[in-house]
């Protein structure tokens, strides 16, 4: 079953959305498989936004995502990569429409509530970071024939 790694970035955090995202995703049919509350150092913060390191952006967005606890977590589901993409909405809040948790719930690019991979790649990737296999849990849900 396909799986992608999301975050509740130190923003969701502080502002009491853990609940009301991780709601989100148990609502639409996703099945939780791990989830931990941890603070991020530098070294997995530059680890994880490799792809952005030459970017101006990249100095804040290490010093906001190691600022404070993030709630990492890992879904699974038909399509859970690209439908939590959708379900958060666009990077820039301002462009995320309605509806979506970026849209919802946030103002500025560089508070945008929540990460979310954005390839099977990534994926892979993001929950080889931040999860060893042992803490993934695998077990069948009771109704999961009726999503
Ligand atoms: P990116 O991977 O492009 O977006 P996404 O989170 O939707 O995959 O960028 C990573 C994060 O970097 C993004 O969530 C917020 C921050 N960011 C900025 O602060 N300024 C920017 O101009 C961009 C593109 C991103
Ligand atoms: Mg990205």
């Amino acid at each position: 079953m396909e799986q992608t790694f999301l975050m509740v970035k130190p923003d969701g955090v502080q502002r009491n959305l853990i609940g009301e995202i991780v709601s989100r995703f148990e609502k639409k049919g996703f099945q939780l498989a791990g989830a931990k509350l941890m603070t991020i150092s530098r070294e997995l913060a530059e680890n994880h936004y490799a792809e952005h390191k030459e970017r101006p952006f990249f100095g804040d967005l290490v010093n906001f995502i190691t600022s404070g606890p993030v709630f990492a977590m890992v879904w699974q589901g038909e399509n859970v990569i690209a439908t939590a993409r959708n379900m958060m909405g666009k990077t820039n809040p301002g462009e995320a429409a309605p509806g979506t948790i970026r849209g919802d719930f946030a103002v500025q690019v560089s508070n945008n509530v929540i990460h979310g991979s954005d390839s099977p790649e990534s994926a892979e990737r993001e929950i080889g970071l931040f999860f060893h296999a042992e803490e993934l849990v695998q077990y069948e849900k009771a109704g999961s024939s009726w999503i």
